[in-house]
């Protein structure tokens, strides 16, 4: 594949790109287009302060405009696609310029003064026409009958697993702000901050704010990082620092970056026990290529934990008897991993065709969110962990199984939490590009 293609001539290319999967889709559904909704402002219950707003990810799929609302795209695939901007006479809020970024030259641009003025922008017989958004009394209000069809929606879900180069070109530059605000977070975290500062001190090296950063960061000191989302930050310092768990990303241009790491600031069997979950990323990323099933990524990040599980003592079993006994799942109970892209946990994962016939993940495994064989220009998280999660600890120390396992070498590496190491892969025809790594993190 072609790395090397400029910027602008990515873009072009990615244009075409969405303008052919366009035109398959909407021959697929016998309509002559999508009109492709960005979104809306939404206001708090019996108040007039609005939420955060989170752009349509079919429309950020087209143009990096991800904090602009009341925006619409329509397109066909043949025609230029038509961008309906919103530009109102507003003196309480910013009126973005008219744009002159790389992107306007592949639209026609019309301006719109008042969001409930669109309907003369859009074609006059949309019921040829499909409503993609989130907006449905918008859409019915508009005259819509086609709203959000599954056939085209399954459609482009399947084939936005495939990236243009734009898309990975601009996932490396996300991959690239998320790694120097890790190396600034774990900096604070050895100068024994609050997470609530290390937060800070990630949030600004980034330089994105709380609702520009694609998810909400996981900044976990000690016991907190057995929690498996933890959105708090506190603010006070802990008296003792033992180990830190960072899951945080970044955006560029709508695109996301997915990056855990977790360290260790005593001399402690938990910082090999860091090392160990380090290599069984690397390792797991390696294994990625095309034409095996996602699946059997999970179930060898399963038989590598079990391994690690035996190697520090943590069971008395050997690793396939650990893995038989359904040990590991108590220690590593969510999924290896998932598609990466204009969504964090990008869309089409669990479909096994692009009709969007379903194919769930195995019983056994259910928070597994991908199922798909992998394919060059896929790009996937990495994620294995290990960690010492209360609940799930009570329940196997009340089951036939806790006579395999060393409860005092558990209590020992407990006050640590637990561990992630997450890398974000590209897959190549011939090779893996592991950008998180290319990075220096
Ligand atoms: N940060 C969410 C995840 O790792 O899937
Ligand atoms: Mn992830
Ligand atoms: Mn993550």
């Amino acid at each position: 594949m072609n790395t090397k293609l400029s910027h602008d001539a990515a873009y072009a290319q990615h244009i075409q790109i969405l303008q052919e999967r366009t035109l398959e889709a909407i021959q697929r559904e016998s309509i002559d287009g999508l009109i492709i909704h960005s979104g809306q402002g939404k206001v708090m219950f019996l108040d007039d302060n609005y939420y955060p707003y989170k752009v349509n990810p079919q429309f950020k799929a087209w143009l990096p405009v991800v904090d602009n609302p009341c925006c619409w795209l329509v397109v066909n695939g043949t025609d230029r696609p038509k961008l309906v901007f919103y530009r109102p006479e507003d003196f309480w809020h910013k009126v973005p310029p008219e744009p002159t970024d790389f992107w306007v030259e592949h639209f026609d641009i019309v301006y719109l003064k008042q969001a409930n003025a669109v309907e003369k922008h859009l074609p006059y017989d949309r019921e040829k026409y499909a409503y993609v958004g989130e907006y449905i009394e918008v859409a019915r209000a508009l005259g819509f009958d086609l709203i959000n069809p599954d056939r085209v929606l399954n459609y482009l879900h399947w084939q936005r697993a495939f990236k243009t180069d734009y898309e990975l070109q601009c996932m490396r530059e996300a991959n690239r702000i998320a790694v120097g605000a890790h190396k600034a977070a774990s900096a604070a975290f050895f100068n024994q901050q609050a997470e609530f500062s290390i937060n800070s001190a990630y949030l600004l090296a980034a330089t994105q704010g709380d609702n520009e950063v694609p998810y909400n960061n996981i900044v976990a000191l000690n016991e907190n990082a057995a929690i498996l989302h933890y959105m708090q930050t506190d603010k006070h310092a802990p008296s003792d620092f033992r180990s830190f768990l960072i899951d945080a990303g970044a955006s560029y241009h709508g695109y996301a970056a997915d990056i855990t790491r977790t360290y260790c600031a005593k001399q402690h069997e938990f910082a090999d026990l860091i090392r160990a979950v380090d290599s069984l990323t690397l390792q797991l990323g390696e294994m990625l290529k095309p034409g095996l099933s996602y699946i059997d990524v999970h179930k060898a990040a399963h038989a590598g934990v079990a391994q690690i599980l035996k190697d520090f003592g943590i069971v008395n079993l050997a690793a396939q008897d650990c893995q038989e006994q359904g040990i590991v799942h108590t220690f590593f109970p969510h999924g290896i991993g998932h598609f990466l892209g204009l969504q964090v946990h990008d869309v089409g994962g669990h479909s096994a065709d692009d009709r969007g016939t379903p194919n769930p993940p195995p019983t056994e495994h259910p928070f597994l969110r991908c199922t798909r064989t992998v394919e060059a220009r896929q790009v996937f998280t990495i994620e294995p962990g290990l960690y010492f999660i209360d609940s799930l600890l009570a329940k196997l120390k009340g089951s036939e199984q806790s006579k395999y396992i060393n409860w005092d070498v558990i209590d020992n590496f407990k006050p640590f939490g637990g561990i992630r190491i997450e890398d974000n892969i590209i897959v190549h025809r011939e090779r893996n590009e592991n950008m998180t790594r290319d990075l220096g993190l």
